[in-house]
């Protein structure tokens, strides 16, 4: 038995912002955020929430999945920037959809979120506790990010994206391999502080802290473990890079993607990209550039994909899925 992808959707927030509107309130220019990252324009939540997205792409994934929101036995969303500390994001999705039975819970991945959920879902639906289980990538990162600080506000966009999966009785379709990985060593190279404790009794200062980055010690970590970890996943299956029509990496920056393409010696074309518009939308961010080119018609039945999310903890997370859509 398998796991199949049957659904995806993805919500992005109304407003857009160009490199130039952020030149405006950042010492930053177009053509540095271009050349450094790729990333051109980003979409930023006003009146859109965290969990208003991952509502509307739930929905669509569902819909698109073609069951009822009842019917799911597991709603996981990962995400960093949730509206509520408690109730979690997927609790209030749950509730949203009308859905009371489901095993409903948030993980703290960063940009690894989705592709991480993929495997605790298909942990679940191959031990037969679960037949459909929906897994959302979400974040309002503009909510953390310090836009006095240019070396991250340019980097990231806010939206939400995700699966149904479901079991599959043949076997050549879907999850035919998945790994997740904790790398927590290197984990302060990405952190985001929680708030200090605020009991009149606690010493030290008590401030709001934002996003912090050692970007070169992130870019450095995705460049090895990435390729690593796609190979081993490949090894395993008996696979080559040459076996995968297409790779969904997370879309942090245009040039990690590049040196991954480059170290698995496979053509550029075989790694689509949306960072250019979308940004880094950290654990939307696989599953929304698969919802866009499955909508523009250009993901075929059978093709063969490798998925690959990484980020904050630092966490890495890779699957082999053949499409069945
Ligand atoms: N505009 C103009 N100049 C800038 C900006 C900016 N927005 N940001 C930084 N600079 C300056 C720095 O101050 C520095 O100036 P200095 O040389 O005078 O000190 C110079 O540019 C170079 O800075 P670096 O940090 O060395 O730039 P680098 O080439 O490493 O690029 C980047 C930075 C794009 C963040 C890169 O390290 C990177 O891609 N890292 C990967 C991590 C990543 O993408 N993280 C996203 C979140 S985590 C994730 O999704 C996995």
């Amino acid at each position: 038995m398998k796991t199949s992808i049957i659904g995806v959707g993805s919500s992005l927030p109304e407003k857009i912002v160009t490199n130039d509107d952020l030149a405006k309130i950042v010492d930053t220019s177009d053509e540095w955020i271009r050349q450094r990252t790729g990333i051109v324009t980003r979409h930023i939540a006003t009146k859109e929430t965290t969990s208003s997205m991952i509502e509307d792409a739930a929905r669509k994934a569902i819909a698109d999945a073609g069951i009822r929101a009842e019917e799911l036995d597991l709603i996981i969303v990962a995400t960093v920037s949730g509206d509520y500390r408690f109730p979690s994001a997927a609790c209030i999705l749950q509730a949203a959809l009308g859905n009371d039975r489901a095993n409903t819970f948030d993980i703290v991945v960063g940009c690894a979120g989705c592709v991480y959920g993929l495997n605790i879902a298909d942990s679940f639906i191959k031990s037969g506790k679960v037949r459909y289980a929906l897994v959302i990538g979400a974040e309002t990162i503009s909510k953390l990010t310090d836009w006095e600080d240019r070396s991250t506000c340019v980097l990231f966009g806010d939206g939400a994206a995700g699966f149904v999966v479901a079991a599959s009785e043949d076997d050549s379709v879907g999850i035919q391999g998945i790994l997740a990985r904790g790398n927590g060593r290197d984990g302060m190279s990405l952190t985001m502080k929680e708030r200090e404790n605020m009991s009149p009794w606690a010493d030290g200062e008590k401030v709001w802290d934002y996003l912090h980055m050692d970007g070169q010690a992130v870019f450095k970590f995705a460049c090895r473990k990435v390729p690593e970890s796609i190979n081993e996943l490949l090894d395993s299956l008996g696979l080559t890079a040459d076996d995968i029509d297409k790779f969904f990496l997370h879309q942090a920056n245009y040039r990690i993607i590049e040196t991954v393409a480059k170290m698995m010696k496979q053509p550029l074309e075989k790694f689509p990209t949306n960072m250019d518009r979308v940004g880094n939308i950290s654990a939307a961010s696989v599953p929304c550039l698969m919802d866009e080119y499955y909508h523009k018609g250009l993901l075929k039945k059978g093709e063969r994909h490798v998925l690959c999310g990484f980020g904050a903890g630092l966490t890495y997370a890779t699957a082999v899925v053949v499409w069945d859509k």
